[in-house]
């Protein structure tokens, strides 16, 4: 059709003609196949999927289709995968399910034998707030014992032995990050979930079931249910090209992992999240994860080769003493688009950099901290890096059509910018 033939081969621009977007950690645009998907739904597939006429098979057929595909991307089946609304909602399922799910195996036990008290939650104190303020939520209101364990300041990671070092008798759920937002150090997910099964292995109960939110992931690296081996996984629509929309992969959901509705209703997603179906998003959330399975290499490749050329260019411009990278950490892996950087300087406050700079758009952390003024980023100060650093970082994260040329314009704005603040 004339408007597909008429869109662009790369998504659209982000801003007015003359910004660069660099905050694809914050969110992304949509691909234009992806809004073609979007767009086909609306109008070929509105019916509601619970009928049984054709207008409902074609929404059903859909949404199925979406599921494998979806499914496919994080090597999981089709019927482990119940759609949210996005991260936040899929975060927040898992902790419910979890103490629901203590609740219950806790009551049967008191009457036998005393039962083991409250439930014991683990994170990391990197987490995303929809990981972090639940947690502190469920403490507050006297629902659960929480341990925070900190990341390593040499690595940024989560290390195992110190995750073990603070499992009780009563943990239930360790829920750790596949990657950090801000830093974007991959945490040792694996390793993580190999050791705590050793200890599950010990016929323990409960069993320790192992969550991890996989938003800034999915579509830079290769994410993997059955490698990874937890029983949780938080997938984001709007991290990797798709709408806002998102979905929880759930190892067997309410047998082999429990899994428990926050609401009641229609009974779609199996009970699991009633509601009519968002079947457009749903839709496109489908197609930006077959897009991911298909290119994943190449984006993967593109965003590495980009973020690299921009902390050369940026180490040439301004010289390796004024440059300091906070995403670099020995021995850690990183994602590939996500490039921290202080440029040193009592006058180059991050956000006073960002808001002098005319080309470049990012951002000096997560964009749910953005009402926190200059005070720095507690995740980067939770990594080791000084106060007097952290409070100068831009988050500077590539995405798949950020050209050399887009590095170039930046650099030199950001040139021109300090000149400025620097006099
Ligand atoms: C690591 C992480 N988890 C969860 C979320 C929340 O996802 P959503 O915005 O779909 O609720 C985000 C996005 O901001 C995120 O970066």
């Amino acid at each position: 059709m004339a408007e597909h033939a008429s869109e662009p081969s790369r998504p659209p621009s982000q801003g007015t003609a003359d910004r660069i977007y660099l905050d694809y950690n914050a969110t992304t645009p949509l691909e234009p196949a992806v809004i073609r998907a979007v767009s086909e739904a609306l109008r070929e597939a509105w019916g509601n999927p619970s009928s049984s006429y054709i207008a409902g098979a074609n929404a059903k057929a859909l949404i199925s289709k979406a599921r494998e595909d979806v499914a496919t991307m994080v090597g999981g089946r089709a019927e482990d995968i119940i759609f949210t609304s996005g991260g936040t909602e899929a975060n927040n399922l898992v902790f419910h399910s979890v103490l629901e799910e203590f609740k219950r195996s806790s009551t049967a036990e008191k009457l036998l034998n005393g039962g083991p008290g409250l439930p014991h939650i683990i994170i990391s104190n990197v987490e995303h707030d929809s990981v972090q303020l639940v947690a502190e939520n469920l403490q507050k209101t006297g629902q659960a014992e929480v341990t925070c364990v900190a990341v390593s300041t040499v690595t940024g990671r989560v290390e195992a032995e110190d995750l073990l070092a603070v499992v009780r008798p009563n943990t239930c759920l360790v829920s750790v990050m596949l990657a950090n937002n801000e830093t974007g150090v991959v945490m040792p997910i694996r390793e993580l979930c190999q050791r705590v099964k050793a200890i599950n292995k010990q016929g323990r109960h409960p069993r320790i079931l192992l969550h991890t939110d996989a938003a800034q992931a999915l579509g830079k690296i290769q994410v993997d249910v059955a490698d990874l081996g937890v029983d949780y996984l938080t997938i984001v629509g709007h991290k990797f090209y798709a709408p806002r929309i998102g979905a929880l992969y759930v190892r067997g959901p309410g047998g082999r992992t429990p899994l428990y509705p926050m609401f009641y209703g229609g009974g779609q997603e199996r009970n699991f999240r009633p509601g009519t179906e968002n079947t457009p998003m749903i839709a496109g959330l489908g197609k930006a994860a077959e897009l991911v399975t298909a290119n994943l290499h190449d984006y993967e490749n593109h965003m590495r080769t980009t973020r690299l050329y921009l902390e050369q260019r940026l180490k040439e411009v301004f010289g390796e003493e004024k440059v300091r990278f906070n995403s670099h950490f020995p021995g850690s892996d990183s994602l590939p688009n996500t490039c921290n950087v202080s440029l040193l300087g009592p006058h180059l406050r991050g956000r006073k950099v960002l808001s002098c700079c005319k080309t470049l758009l990012a951002s000096v952390g997560a964009a749910c901290h953005s009402d926190l003024g200059d005070r720095p980023s507690h995740i980067l100060l939770s990594c080791g890096v000084s106060p007097e650093v952290a409070a100068n970082a831009l988050r500077l994260s590539v995405g798949r059509s950020t050209s050399r040329a887009d590095v170039d314009a930046v650099v030199e704005d950001l040139r021109n910018t300090v000149r400025l603040l620097e006099g």
